[in-house]
C-alpha cells in the first residue's frame, strides 16, 4: 500500500494523466479570455500553424479587429495567401484531398471549442488545451505521432519543434489469460522514447486484488522549452474558444451591467415598497 502511494507521489512530479472511463481526464486551461495579448498570440499561431489543413469558415480576418488588431496589422502579419481582410478563413485544400493525404479530413475549427464542450464538465477549450499537449512520437503510426486524448489520431504534432523532445510512459494494470485460459493480473509499462520507439515491460502481479487501471506520464527533456510551448498552447486554445463565440466578451460585459442595474433596481423597489405601505401599516 505504502509502495503504491509512493509510486503515485513520484509520478505526480511529472505531468501525469489519469484515465477515466471514456478517456483521459482533461486539464483545465488557464482562463485568458479577456487578455487581448493572449488572444492576438493565439490568432497568430492559428493562422501560421493550423490554417493550412484546417479552415475556419465562419470567421473573417477583419473580425480580428475585435482583438485590438488594425486592418493594416492583419494584412501585414496574418494574410499570406492573397486573401483580403474581409475574406473568410478558408483554405486551398479540399476535404477530399485531406482524406486522401491524412486518412481523415481535418475538421473546420470555427466552432470546435463549442463542439467539444460538455454541459457540466470540462469546456471545449480544456479539450483543445489537453489534446495539443498530449502528442507523443510513435514510429508504429503512419504520421509518426500518436495522441493520448485522441488515440491513433491522423493529425501529426505540428508544434513539435516548439514543444521540444518528450517521452511518454503508459502504465496499464489489467487481467490477461494464459495458455490454459486462467486469468491473472499483469502490469504493462510501455515507454515511448523521444524518437517514438517503444519498449514494453510486463510484470506479473501475484495476489493483486485491485481493479484494472491505466495511467500515463510525459517527461520533458527541456522543461523550460516545454513551459513556453504550454503557454502558447493556452493562448491558441483561448483563441479557439473566442472564435467559437466572438461576441462572448461583449456578452459578459453587458451581463455585468445588467446585474448592476438589477441590484440598483432591487434597492429602489425595496425603498418604494416601504414608502407605499407606510400609511397602511
Ligand atoms: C498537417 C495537417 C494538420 C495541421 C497543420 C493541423 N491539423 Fe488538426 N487535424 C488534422 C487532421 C487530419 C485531423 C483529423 C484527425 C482524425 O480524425 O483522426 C485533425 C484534427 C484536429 C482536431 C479535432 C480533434 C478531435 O478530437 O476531433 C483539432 C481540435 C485540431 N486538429 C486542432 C488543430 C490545431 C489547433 C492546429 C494548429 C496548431 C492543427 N490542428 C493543425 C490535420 C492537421
Amino acid at each position: 500500500m505504502i509502495k503504491k502511494l509512493l509510486g503515485v507521489l513520484a509520478l505526480s512530479l511529472v505531468s501525469t494523466l489519469a484515465f477515466a472511463e471514456g478517456g483521459v481526464h482533461l486539464d483545465h486551461a488557464p482562463d485568458r479570455i479577456t487578455d487581448l495579448a493572449s488572444l492576438q498570440n493565439g490568432a497568430k499561431l492559428f493562422v501560421n500553424d493550423c490554417l493550412n489543413c484546417h479552415s475556419a469558415h465562419s470567421m473573417r480576418y477583419n473580425r480580428l479587429t475585435d482583438l485590438g488588431l488594425t486592418d493594416a496589422e492583419i494584412k501585414k502579419n496574418l494574410l499570406f495567401t492573397g486573401d483580403k481582410v474581409g475574406d473568410l478563413m478558408t483554405i486551398a485544400m479540399t476535404p477530399e484531398d485531406g482524406k486522401k493525404w491524412f486518412g481523415s479530413t481535418p475538421p473546420d475549427l470555427s466552432v470546435i471549442a463549442r463542439a467539444k464542450s460538455t454541459n457540466f464538465g470540462p469546456s471545449g477549450v480544456d479539450y483543445v488545451y489537453t489534446y495539443l499537449r498530449s502528442f507523443y512520437r510513435d514510429t508504429s503510426k503512419k504520421s509518426g505521432w500518436n495522441n493520448v486524448v485522441f488515440p491513433n489520431v491522423a493529425m501529426p504534432n505540428v508544434l513539435w519543434q516548439m514543444e521540444g523532445p518528450r517521452t511518454y510512459t503508459s502504465i496499464e494494470t489489467h487481467e490477461v489469460a494464459d495458455a490454459k485460459g486462467t486469468e491473472h493480473w499483469v502490469r504493462t509499462t510501455t515507454n515511448y522514447d523521444a524518437d517514438g520507439f517503444q519498449t514494453v515491460k510486463n510484470e506479473d502481479l501475484k495476489g493483486y486484488e485491485g481493479e484494472s487501471s491505466q495511467i500515463g506520464h510525459f517527461d520533458s527533456a527541456d522543461p523550460k522549452t516545454f513551459a513556453h510551448f504550454e503557454s502558447n498552447v493556452a493562448d491558441l486554445s483561448n483563441f479557439l474558444g473566442w472564435m467559437a463565440e466572438p461576441s462572448q466578451l461583449l456578452r459578459k460585459q453587458i451581463g455585468v451591467w445588467v446585474m448592476l442595474f438589477l441590484f440598483l433596481f432591487l434597492f429602489v423597489a425595496v425603498r418604494m415598497n416601504a414608502a407605499y405601505w407606510k400609511h397602511v401599516r
